[in-house]
């Protein structure tokens, strides 16, 4: 299966740190934000990796990373996105690398303290159809919150005034080749970008939708708050711990 980490989009919410640099290029504790998305798919022995960048300093990435090697890779793929369509439409710059294969997509702001293989391993003998992890949060309000009935998923909604449930929609997400058709339907949120959460629901209205619940702490990286928290918590327990 091919690995693709969405790194685009102007950080917005972290001005004027991102001012002159991109977001996935800050530091958590002691690695670029950008590293921890490369190493969670790496660890669940993804080797095929497209990054998606974007924003005014997206050579920058190639400085860093170049061909992967601080990861074991002997290469890595890129591509750039225009602007800040959201979510949906980094990932459909993907289209051409996925090759209608399945695919494990990550956030480039999501960080994990442990790893994601047992899912990953799943997902590659689930038939078709799509699936997504979960963690419990003291914020559901803040992410894609998913709705139960039973321990069946019925929609997931984005950033919901009054959560259905505890958990977060983490940012790790797998598809099959059908998402690319999905994302060309889509129609820009109220927050005008091209929800993932959208996507989710697709997937999910087909009964086509499988779910893990992820083991150990998760969080974004994207706000002053949890940016901060990522770095603690990196600096407590380590990332990506195998
Ligand atoms: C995005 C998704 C949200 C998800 C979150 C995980 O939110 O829209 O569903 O829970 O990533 O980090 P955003 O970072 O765009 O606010």
């Amino acid at each position: 299966m091919k690995g693709i980490v969405l790194a685009g989009g102007l950080g917005s919410r972290l001005y004027p740190l991102t001012k002159v640099t991109n977001k996935h290029l800050l530091p958590v504790y002691n690695e670029p934000m950008i590293y921890y998305p490369i190493k969670t798919l790496v660890n669940a022995g993804i080797d095929e990796i497209l990054i998606v960048t974007g924003g005014n300093n997206a050579g920058e990435f190639l400085r860093l990373l170049g061909n992967g090697k601080d990861f074991g890779l002997k290469h890595l793929n890129y591509t750039y996105q225009e602007g800040e369509g959201g979510i949906a439409a980094a990932l459909s710059l993907a289209e051409f690398f996925a090759d209608n294969g399945k695919i494990v997509v990550v956030l480039g702001d999501n960080i994990i303290e442990k790893n994601i293989r047992k899912a990953v391993e799943t997902y590659q003998k689930q038939k078709e159809g799509a699936r997504i992890m979960l963690k419990e949060v003291p914020d559901p309000q803040r992410f894609g919150v998913p709705v139960f009935e039973g321990d069946h998923i019925v929609r997931v909604e984005e950033k919901p005034a009054k959560p259905k449930s505890k958990y977060a929609v983490i940012g790790i997400y797998m598809y099959d080749e059908r998402v690319f058709d999905f994302i060309k339907t889509l129609k820009p949120s109220q927050r005008g970008e091209l929800e993932i959460t959208d996507v989710n629901n697709f997937y999910i209205e087909e009964g086509k939708m499988e779910w893990d619940i992820l083991d150990g702490w998760w969080t974004d990286a994207g706000t002053f708050e949890s940016l901060q928290y990522a770095g603690n918590m990196v600096a407590k327990t380590g990332a990506n711990n195998i």
